[in-house]
């Protein structure tokens, strides 16, 4: 029998897919338990591609920092060519967990236990002692097959992508369908400019909840009215449009209105490509399973969620700005910090909401609930998402 329908029936999941009047949303189970999310990590997270950090967050050649996704230890480098690298962090050796805190790496990555050095490629090229004290090589070790194990990753707009499992299609072919859609926005010249400031550029907030509440309510526009009274003042409801994707891999929102209101008459610069007639438009994606994306003319967001247990997760936002003036110079200091602050308390109003989710979840009589036809459709899009990969789970 397969380990999930030990905590969920199958037909909690089943019905999650069913035309939105018939469905209900994801079970009680998908949120309150830990042997669920043991599930969950290997089917959403890394049999998928999911964010683990930014680039930027090691800038330099020799940057190095552990991520821990659920649990598996990764470590995240920058390479003498400055390519980005993911490597499980555990040492062939003994299985010490290699980095624990970031650090400069100068030349070669060494674990501390009994000093195996591996470099930058991951290639294990030094084992004191191996062969008794003072024999550092051993005919009976073959060191070519000890290296650090590479994780696939790719870096799409400063974010960084693992597919751990290595068995799905390519970071290319995977973006696609959101790359074109918001082709029609900015080109790849103007994605090129996005620079990640040195203040104002990051927050995180810590939510006592599962991190697919994030999601979900991020998919929607229907609760602006009552948990963003400031948003709604200028951006109304009836301002929204649904996003969904075909394939089903991202969902969300967009405003017509897009106008910040940020103190005095300066101005952001904007991606220069970006169409006259779309300039109020706003788009709010969010890219299965992990990352939340805001796209406007003058500023972009990745907020990426780092789900530590089944009912806490931890939200990074990170703000980006059009060229190096708007995002290093002090010219642009005050707006940067205003535009943080806005964002701050936007998302701290969503953090307070899907709190309580998680503590209505502790209701027995919950059964998934039920979704508005017309104003759930993107968040019932990420339920079929969530339910139909736990499905293929069950039909191996
Ligand atoms: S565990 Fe790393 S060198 Fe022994
Ligand atoms: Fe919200």
């Amino acid at each position: 029998m397969s380990e999930i329908f030990k905590i969920i029936e199958k037909t909690k999941l089943d019905v999650v897919n069913n035309p939105i009047e018939q469905s209900h949303g994801l079970p009680n189970e998908c949120y309150t338990s830990e042997a669920y999310t043991k599930i969950e990590r290997k089917k959403l997270f890394e049999e998928k591609w999911s964010v683990i950090g930014v680039a930027s967050s090691v800038p330099d050649p020799g940057d190095a920092r552990p991520f821990d996704l659920l649990g598996i230890p990764l470590l995240i480098l920058r390479d003498k060519n400055k390519k980005i690298k993911v490597f499980h962090n555990v040492c062939s050796h003994r299985g010490y967990k290699i980095l624990n805190k970031p650090e400069k790496i100068a030349n070669v990555i060494r674990c501390p236990y009994h000093s195996w050095a591996y470099d930058m490629e991951g290639k294990l090229i030094a084992t004191p002692h191996i062969g008794g004290a003072n024999k550092h090589e051993t005919k009976d070790f073959d060191k070519s097959c000890s290296g650090l194990k590479e994780v696939r990753s790719y870096v799409w707009l400063d974010l960084i992508f693992v597919n751990i499992s290595n068995n799905t299609e390519s970071f290319e072919e995977y973006i696609k369908p959101l790359s074109d859609r918001w082709s029609k926005f900015w080109t790849k010249e103007d994605q090129r400019l996005i620079k990640h400031p040195k203040d104002h550029g990051y927050f995180q907030l810590k939510a006592k909840c599962n991190w697919k509440f994030a999601i979900e309510n991020y998919c929607e526009s229907y609760h602006l009215p009552w948990v963003h009274p400031g948003l709604n003042s200028y951006s109304k409801l009836e301002d929204h449009y649904h996003i969904e994707s075909d394939p089903n891999r991202f969902a969300g929102q967009g405003t017509t209105v897009y106008d910040p209101r940020l103190k005095g008459s300066k101005k952001f610069p904007c991606f220069p490509n970006w169409p006259k007639d779309k300039e109020k438009f706003a788009e709010y994606v969010a890219l299965f399973p992990n990352v939340m994306l805001g796209i406007h003319r003058d500023h972009y967001y990745a907020y990426w969620l780092e789900p530590i247990n089944h009912a806490y997760t931890l939200e990074h936002m990170e703000v980006y700005y059009v060229g190096n003036e708007a995002a290093y110079s002090d010219e642009y200091g005050d707006l940067r910090k205003e535009n943080c602050k806005l964002w701050l308390g936007v998302q701290s109003e969503d953090v307070n909401i899907i709190e309580g989710m998680q503590a209505g979840r502790n209701s027995p009589s919950y059964n998934g609930g039920n979704f508005s036809p017309v104003m759930d459709t993107p968040t019932h899009n990420f339920h079929k998402w969530v339910a139909t990969n736990l499905t293929q789970l069950l039909n191996r």
